[in-house]
């Protein structure tokens, strides 16, 4: 499974952690984010992230910016995304479940690393439950 991360001037120590660790579980980890903790635009990197998604460059998505939301609003701007924020592991688990979310965002300045990986790990271990959900799901599409 190969993974697409990315993340703003904030997220940049979350990115390089959360990288690591997921190296270590055998994930194969591309870098769409900066590396620097300059000051930067979210958008600039959340749009390469989300066409590699819909392209199939990499299976799923992580994202990190300071609250989530702003990576959450430029990565729901493309057809193919399903950009769910999450800031504890049971919403982890339900943005797969219910959701079906295909990048996973997380608020970096507002949640601790230990809850990173909870989170993470929560929603790659879940499974999209279908049913009534995806009939949800199939009413999101921009009108
Ligand atoms: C950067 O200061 C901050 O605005 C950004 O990381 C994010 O929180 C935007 O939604």
């Amino acid at each position: 499974m190969k993974i697409g991360i990315c993340n703003d001037h904030a997220g940049v120590e979350y990115k390089f952690e959360l990288k690591k660790y997921l190296e270590e579980k055998g994930y194969e980890v591309m870098n769409f984010g900066t590396d620097s903790t300059d000051s930067m635009d979210y958008p600039d990197v959340a749009h390469p992230l989300a066409e590699a998604v819909e392209s199939g460059e990499v299976g799923l998505g992580i994202a990190f910016c300071g609250t989530g939301n702003g990576m959450a609003m430029t990565l729901n701007k493309h057809k193919g995304i399903r950009a769910g924020l999450a800031w504890s592991e049971e919403i982890g688990r339900l943005v797969k479940q219910h959701n079906n979310a295909n990048i996973l965002v997380m608020p970096a300045r507002f949640i601790p690393f230990s809850e990173v990986i909870r989170i993470t790990e929560a929603w790659l271990e879940s499974d999209f439950e279908g049913g009534r959900h995806q009939r949800r799901i199939d009413k999101i599409p921009c009108r």
